[in-house]
């Protein structure tokens, strides 16, 4: 089967297209990757062609020896990625070390894989252990709301989770465990991939203050879902704040309670609080 036909290439380009219309990429702002499935590389094996040169992740991912990933390029807009994936976006194998990476299709006029790289991997290696394999997709974007909140909120997690929780009768039952937050730190370095993953360990969301956004999922649909539905609320809480500076009303602990015996979640206690 051509590349483009395969299943899980048209549902990429479809999400990276969601994330542009929604208009959480600006220029070449976030990026996608998705861990392909043995059967799913088998389908296109035919199309790969490993003849570039092996290069540096820029960190270590020995959990993902041997694993391949389809991802969008750096520089890339996504606006470009529905009508040119051949050139925004490539099929990258990891080596068996998990330190050096080629690109086997795509990024036909010589690009190369997201500056993200090494946080996209490191994120896909934690979640492989904790979910046991199930998920596949990590998702960065600069949703607009979100950014504006982590100069209003203080930078930790317990402040943002709480207050999106609260903005959203829905939001706790979409992300129980709550979110991460980061501090304000350089893109594209081995550190804030590091500090992403491990804030992943925990959560299925990370803020990147003043920055964005990593979320994972087992799908497409459920990796740009939680995106959407954090910005979404985050939207709530910056129109509330933007019109007063106090709450009449809100959504109570006991209320946070009372949704999650009804929709038998786990609420983190950390957050009820
Ligand atoms: P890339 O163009 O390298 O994917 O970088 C965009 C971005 O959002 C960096 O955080
Ligand atoms: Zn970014």
């Amino acid at each position: 089967m051509e590349v483009l036909q395969a299943k899980f290439v048209r549902q990429f380009v479809e999400m990276a297209n969601d994330g542009y219309t929604h208009g959480y990429h600006e220029r070449n702002g976030g990026n996608l990757s998705y861990w392909i499935l043995p059967e799913e590389i088998e389908q296109v094996r035919a199309h790969l062609f490993p003849s570039r040169p092996w290069m540096d992740i820029g960190t270590e991912v020995p959990e993902l020896a041997g694993e391949y990933f389809l991802v969008s390029g750096t520089g890339c807009f996504f606006r470009h990625i529905k009508d040119d994936t051949v050139n925004t976006c490539g099929i990258i194998e990891v080596d068996l070390t998990g330190e050096k990476f080629r690109i086997l299709w795509g990024f036909e006029s010589g690009g190369r894989p997201t500056s993200e790289l090494p946080a996209h991997l490191m994120n896909h290696a934690v979640k492989k252990g904790i979910t046991n394999g199930k998920n596949r997709v990590i998702y960065h974007s600069h949703p607009v709301n979100l950014i504006a909140l982590t100069f209003l909120l203080p930078l930790n997690d317990s402040a943002f989770t709480k207050e999106l929780w609260q903005m959203m009768t829905e939001c706790p039952v979409i992300f129980p465990d709550g979110i991460g937050v980061l501090p304000w730190m350089v893109p594209g370095q081995k550190e804030i991939a590091v500090a992403t993953s491990k804030k992943m360990k925990d959560y299925n969301a990370v803020v990147w203050a003043h920055h964005g956004i990593f979320v994972s999922g087992t799908t497409f649909d459920e990796a740009f879902g939680l995106c959407h539905t954090i910005e979404k609320s985050a939207e709530i809480a910056v129109k509330v704040r933007s019109v007063s500076h106090s709450k009449l009303q809100t959504i109570t602990r006991p209320m946070l309670r009372e949704l999650a015996a009804a929709f038998k979640i786990k609420l983190a206690e950390l957050f009820m609080r």
